[in-house]
């Protein structure tokens, strides 16, 4: 019997999203319900809207649940673009009480790693693989011949005295209204950063960004071999319904 679809979370600076999940096929089954992140993005706001969200898409099972956060144990660790009182928060006990269900949590973008190693462009790929979101920040996810090391948080590496994500997210070129060809040399130069740092023999390039693939792509230069994440902006709760599946992040 195929499995029923996953209620799964992936909760970002800007928007929080929410969809059921086929966790076996990897796709989403029906909507995803993209809400703004509320103001500030303080525990009890964001638990609360994801209690509504889950009551407008009706399901049953663990829930999956990606927060832009190191997270270990149910708790998330850190806030870069997120309310400062996450650091700390049992974000799974919080929704589990709101909610009834078994919550299982991790990191967004090691999320959208899974998903990508398990069914999309990292599939059948060993040796060292690394997953970037380019969204509000920079999301790292880091695989050594297909398994996870969670939180590695490159997005915060300082590249020639800047933070990688304050230097080529996806946030910073809208901000500064960088052009492709600006905006991808400062993709590469956090690229040869993490390059010179791993030595990876591929990046898939993940985020909403990457709908605009064909203008920066031809631009991107590295030793590594670079492809395009095959889930985009799904990956995410797609990656974490495939957790909740597992029983762990
Ligand atoms: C956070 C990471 C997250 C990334 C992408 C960073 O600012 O520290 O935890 O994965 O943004 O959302």
């Amino acid at each position: 019997m195929p499995e029923a679809p996953l209620l799964a979370f992936d909760v970002g600076g800007s928007f929080v999203k929410a969809g059921l999940v086929d966790a076996v096929a990897g796709c989403v089954a029906g909507e995803v319900l993209r809400r703004p992140t509320p103001q500030g993005a303080a525990p009890i706001e964001v638990i609360d809207l994801l209690a509504a969200m889950a009551g407008e898409l009706p399901s049953h099972g663990p829930v999956g649940l990606a927060m832009p956060a190191v997270t270990k144990r149910g708790v998330t660790w850190t806030a870069a673009n997120i309310d400062k009182r996450w650091i700390g928060t049992d974000a799974v006990s919080l929704l589990e009480a709101r909610i009834e269900r078994p919550v299982v949590l991790l990191n967004d973008a090691d999320a959208a790693g899974v998903a990508e190693m398990a069914l999309g462009a990292g599939r059948g790929r060993d040796g060292t693989v690394m997953v970037l979101t380019l969204g509000t920040g920079i999301g790292t996810a880091l695989f050594i011949d297909g398994r996870l090391l969670p939180n590695t948080e490159l997005g915060h590496l300082e590249v020639h005295g800047i933070e990688a994500e304050h230097r080529a997210s996806a946030k910073v070129r809208v901000d500064r209204r960088l052009g492709w060809v600006d905006w991808a040399a400062e993709v590469n130069a956090v690229l040869a950063s993490y390059h010179a740092l791993l030595w990876p023999d591929l990046f898939i390039i993940g985020g909403g960004v990457t709908e605009n693939w064909q203008y920066f792509a031809p631009l991107l230069t590295s030793r590594a071999e670079i492809v395009r994440a095959r889930f985009g902006n799904d990956a995410g709760i797609i990656g974490a319904a495939m957790a909740a599946s597992a029983g762990n992040p």
